[in-house]
Order: structure tokens, then sequence, then C-alpha cells
């Protein structure tokens, strides 16, 4: 077998057998692949498709490329799950499901990347808060998750090390955008980090990888299919990201804003100000529950969901979590709770605030999510290349969200920075991304569609 008949026959649209796409990745982990030549067969692939046999072929063999962890005899009579999110602007997701779903009995083993681009990454977020450690041997991320239910760290460097030399291609060669590759790419990590079932959060919208929903569907399938054929059972749930999720953007800012919501009453936790984080959340936890075998109805497992909120159970989980990865936690006395509370340090502070303020009166538009999520990384709160060290402090308020009615001269955006060239940089970028219309524009649900096992045919 060599690679250039491989490339060949993927360049004349014909099928590649599990042979051939095991020979491409172990040749090339093993460096006897040049780089060109992956690049070629990665575009060949990206234009010429690829079908499911292929697409299943491709995640194995990359999942098998390096360590595969197993969870068997871990926790008798529970599955351990994982839950992961495709991306988007503001999306703090994980860090308020993962406690929430570990306070109410699911064991979760959550490994999440960095940002890079106009989408953070959970992994730099957790880092804003002092002493986390959200690098972890395999050791110390067992000893969490047995005592507290759930770990969040970072991504091994070590598990399907043939999809990080990959992505890094894909990165730079145009071929990130291609369903059959980022299933693949999604699915063979989650299949080497042992877990047992998974949550997907399908991220669609301008604010996202996926654009139009046809799209997210489509991968969604792909991946709850992969799931299946390799026996961990997967949901995917399609949710909005036209809108940057709930008000705060930025690394420290989203961590405040996930302690703000986990300590929210029953009356804020239903209303508008937490409605799209709420609505994500309490599926993507319902999913979980589900898979978990805790409860099989959605609307029973939402109303546990919300007893484990403002009984503040899943507030304390999330402490717990955050201790046992080291990091540092001080007690502060709470106006509107009137008690002391324990809360995470975050010790970085932006020196700045500038007021996004409205040019007319009319309807506040983000037109462009992925353009906020861009102003984020020019202030320095993203990176632009994966070296890049980022300012954990800066990002945004926004006072406004999609649809909500402004007078001229109104706030619609806080913008905490320190440098002002970076500010007038990010400026550029918000007045892409932030209009004001006449009209109102009526938002999507957040919830698009679910995809379990039962809805492939
Ligand atoms: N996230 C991944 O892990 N891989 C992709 O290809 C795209 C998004």
């Amino acid at each position: 077998m060599n690679i250039l008949d491989i490339i060949a026959k993927k360049r004349d649209k014909q099928e590649l057998s599990e042979e051939e796409i095991s020979f491409f990745i172990d040749e090339y982990v093993n460096g006897n692949i040049e780089d060109y030549q992956a690049s070629a067969l990665l575009m060949a692939m990206y234009i010429n498709g690829m079908n499911i046999d292929e697409t299943v072929n491709l995640t194995l063999a990359m999942a098998n490329s390096s360590n595969v962890l197993d969870f068997e005899g871990v926790f008798e009579n529970s599955y351990v799950l994982d839950k992961h999110s495709t991306g988007g602007v503001g999306d703090k997701v994980t860090m308020i499901a993962i406690p929430i779903a570990a306070s109410l009995g699911v064991k979760v083993f959550k490994m999440s990347g960095r940002g890079l681009g106009f989408t953070g990454g959970t992994a730099d977020k957790l880092e804003s808060i002092e002493g986390y450690k959200v690098e972890q041997d395999l050791v110390g991320a067992l000893r969490v998750l047995n005592e507290n239910g759930a770990c969040m760290i970072t991504q091994s460097n070590e598990l399907a090390i043939a999809d990080k030399k990959l992505y890094a291609l894909r990165d730079v060669t145009a071929t990130v955008d291609s369903l059959p590759l980022i299933a693949s790419s999604i699915m063979s990590k989650k299949i080497a980090s042992g877990v047992d079932k998974i949550v997907l959060d399908v991220t669609c919208g301008d604010g996202a990888f996926c654009k139009n929903e046809e799209e997210a569907i489509k991968l969604s399938r792909m991946m709850v299919r992969i799931g299946k054929l390799v026996q961990k059972e997967t949901i995917a749930v399609v949710t909005s990201m036209d809108d940057p999720l709930g008000r705060k953007v930025g690394n420290t800012l989203e961590v405040e804003e996930v302690i703000e919501f986990l300590l929210a009453s029953r009356e804020e936790i239903e209303s508008e100000k937490y409605k799209d984080i709420k609505d994500v959340v309490f599926e993507v936890v319902a999913c979980m529950m589900k898979l978990a075998g805790i409860s099989d109805s959605i609307r029973e497992s939402k109303a546990k969901i919300m007893e484990e909120i403002v009984s503040k159970r899943a507030y304390k989980k999330f402490i717990d979590i955050v201790k046992a990865q080291g990091g540092h936690i001080t007690s502060v006395y709470m106006e509107h709770l009137t008690e002391n509370i324990d809360i995470p340090v975050l010790p970085y502070k932006a020196k700045f605030m500038k007021e996004i303020k409205a040019d007319k009166n009319g309807y506040v538009n983000y037109v462009r999510t992925d353009k906020i999520g861009q102003a984020l990384v020019e202030l320095g709160g993203g990176r632009h290349k994966k070296e890049d060290e980022i300012d954990l402090s800066v990002g945004f308020e926004l006072k406004k969200k999609n649809g909500e009615y402004v007078n001229q001269g109104d706030c619609i955006m806080q913008v905490y920075f320190n440098d002002k060239e970076k500010f007038d940089n990010a400026a550029v970028y918000i007045a892409e991304g932030l209009k004001v219309n006449d009209s109102k524009v009526i938002g999507t649900p957040m919830i698009l569609d679910v995809i379990t096992e039962e809805d492939l045919n």
C-alpha cells in the first residue's frame, strides 16, 4: 500500500477502505507520510466528501492512534459521560451544566479545549480562577471525579494524537470546515477519552462553526451515528448561536456569570435575563440525566435541575470541584442572599471600561456574533495563534441583547480592556457585529433540534 495511490483514489472520488485509512493514520503519526501528502489527502476528502463508513473508519483510526482510556470498573452501576460543545461566543454552558449534572448523580469526565479564533475555550476560562489546575494527570483527574462525581480538565495531549497533528494541518490548509472531518475529529477524542456516553451541544448560527441549521443537523446525525456504531450512545442538542450566549463574554467575566447563574433565584432563572443560558443548560443536563439512566422524562428532569440550582446544591458542587482542582476560594458576604458565600478568587481585573452607545433609536441586533468573538481576540482575550498568551481580564458585558429597544445614547455594551490600541482594533469588529435596526429581528428558539439514536434511519 502506498500513500500516492490513496491520494489518487480519493482525488478520483472513490471510497477508501478501512485498511487504507488506517495505513494513512498510522504512517502519518509515525512520520512516514509527509505533511504535504497528508494535506493533499485532506483536501481530496474535503472536496469529494466521505461516506459514513469512511468517516467511522477515520474516527476509529484517530481514536486508536495513541492511548485510549477505559473507565471499566471505576464506578459500579454508573456510566461515565462527557459533554462537548462545538463552540461559540460567550459559551459557558459546560461550567454550569457539569456541576448541576454531577450534583444530580451523573458522573462526568470532562476534557475541554483552549480557545482558538473567535470561539473561546473552557480550559482558558477556568484558569481565570486563582490556583485552578486544568492540566491534571490521569490519577489526579480520577481522584477529583471519584470524590466529586465530575472533573473539568484540559484535553490531554496524549489522546487521539493523530487528530492533534491533522487538526493543526487542517487549520493552515483551509480544510477545517468539512462535516466528516469535524465529526471524526470530535468523536475520535471522545472515544479515546474512554467515556461510555456523550451529549453534544452542536451550536449553529453566525457565532458558531455551523452557520445554518441544515448543516448543524447533518453534523449532529453523523456524530450520533458514529456514537451508535462504536456503542457509545450519543445525543446531539442543536442550539442557536446567533447571539452571544448570556450577558458576559470574556474569560473572567464568563466565570462571574457562571457564579451569578448558579446563585440565582427561581424568578431570576425564569426571567428574560437568563433565558438563553437556561434553555441550553436545562436541555443539555436533562439529556445527560437520560443517558445516565437517572430520568427518562425531560420535563421531570428540568424540574429537578431547577431545584438543584435554587437549593444551591449545584453551586456547592461547583465550589467542591473548583477546590478539588486547586482553585482558591474566599468567603464573601452577599447582601441579596443575606449570607456569607464561598466564591472562587478571580484575580484578573481590567484597568479600563468604555461604553458602546446606541447611535440611534431602534432595536439591538447582533448581526455577526463571530465579529464579537473576533473583537475579544483583538482585546487579547482570545488567540490568533495557538502559542499566543491570553488576557483573562478583558471582555464585554452586554447591557442589551438581540431585539431589545434602545434610545440614542443608551449603553448597549460595556467593554473591559487594558490597552487603548487594542480597544480601537476591537471597536472596528464591534461596529461590524452590532447594529441598531429600525425593526425588531425575531430570534430563533435556543433549542433547534435534539437528535438521538432513535432518530437515525
Ligand atoms: N472541534 C474539533 O475538535 N475538531 C474540529 O474539526 C472542529 C471543531
